[in-house]
């Protein structure tokens, strides 16, 4: 996993990203991350990553929403995840969300991907000059909460979303 590096989402990789796309529409749908991963189309992809760009600078943030930077991970030219960074918090991401979401495709799972992304994560908060990242998570995800926990996540509360249990944990940086 040598060649691995975090880099900001940009229309230069838009072939790669519909690449990705094309394997995780589906999954990204039925998890819920479509409202932070676009679900591009050949039409659409140059405008969904000019609008993430927005994002990253607080620019035409839907309602509710706080600036946020999109990474994506990847490998040999092929996107492996992606990971957006909250730049802060507000009341609905201290209760689920938190700073970070991340996602890794699935047939890359299960190798070790996912708390490496995190952690190089976890470098973009330092520069972003955060000193702690809230993250939250399903507590029967167990891939996500053994990610967290390696890098570092202290269990801080636990509370209940519907249906859903959620861990919040604190990463100290
Ligand atoms: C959560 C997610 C990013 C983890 O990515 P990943 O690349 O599979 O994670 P890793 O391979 O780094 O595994 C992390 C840990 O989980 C363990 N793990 C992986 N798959 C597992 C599984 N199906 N059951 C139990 N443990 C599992 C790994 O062994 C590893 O633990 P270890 O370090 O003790 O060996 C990925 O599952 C994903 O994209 N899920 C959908 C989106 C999501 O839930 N994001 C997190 C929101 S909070």
């Amino acid at each position: 996993m040598s060649s691995l590096n975090l880099v900001s989402a940009d229309t230069k990789y838009k072939e790669e990203y519909l690449e990705f796309i094309k394997e995780c529409r589906d999954d990204i749908k039925e998890t819920g991350f479509d409202s932070v991963i676009p679900l591009s189309s050949e039409e659409t992809v140059e405008a969904d990553i000019k609008r993430l760009n927005d994002y990253r600078a607080g620019k035409n943030l839907p309602e509710g929403w706080v600036p946020a930077s999109t990474y994506w991970l990847m490998e040999n030219n092929r996107i492996i995840g992606t990971i957006s960074i909250r730049h802060r918090l507000n009341v609905n991401l201290k209760f689920r969300g938190g700073h970070i979401s991340y996602y890794v495709r699935p047939s890359e799972r299960g190798k070790g991907y996912g708390a490496k992304q995190l952690s190089l994560a976890l470098d973009c908060c330092r520069n972003l000059g955060m000193k702690k990242v809230l993250i939250t998570c399903k507590k029967d995800n167990l891939p996500s909460v053994k990610a967290i926990e390696k890098n570092g996540g202290v269990l801080f509360s636990e509370g209940i979303d519907g249906s859903d249990v959620i861990l919040r944990y604190w990463i100290y940086l």
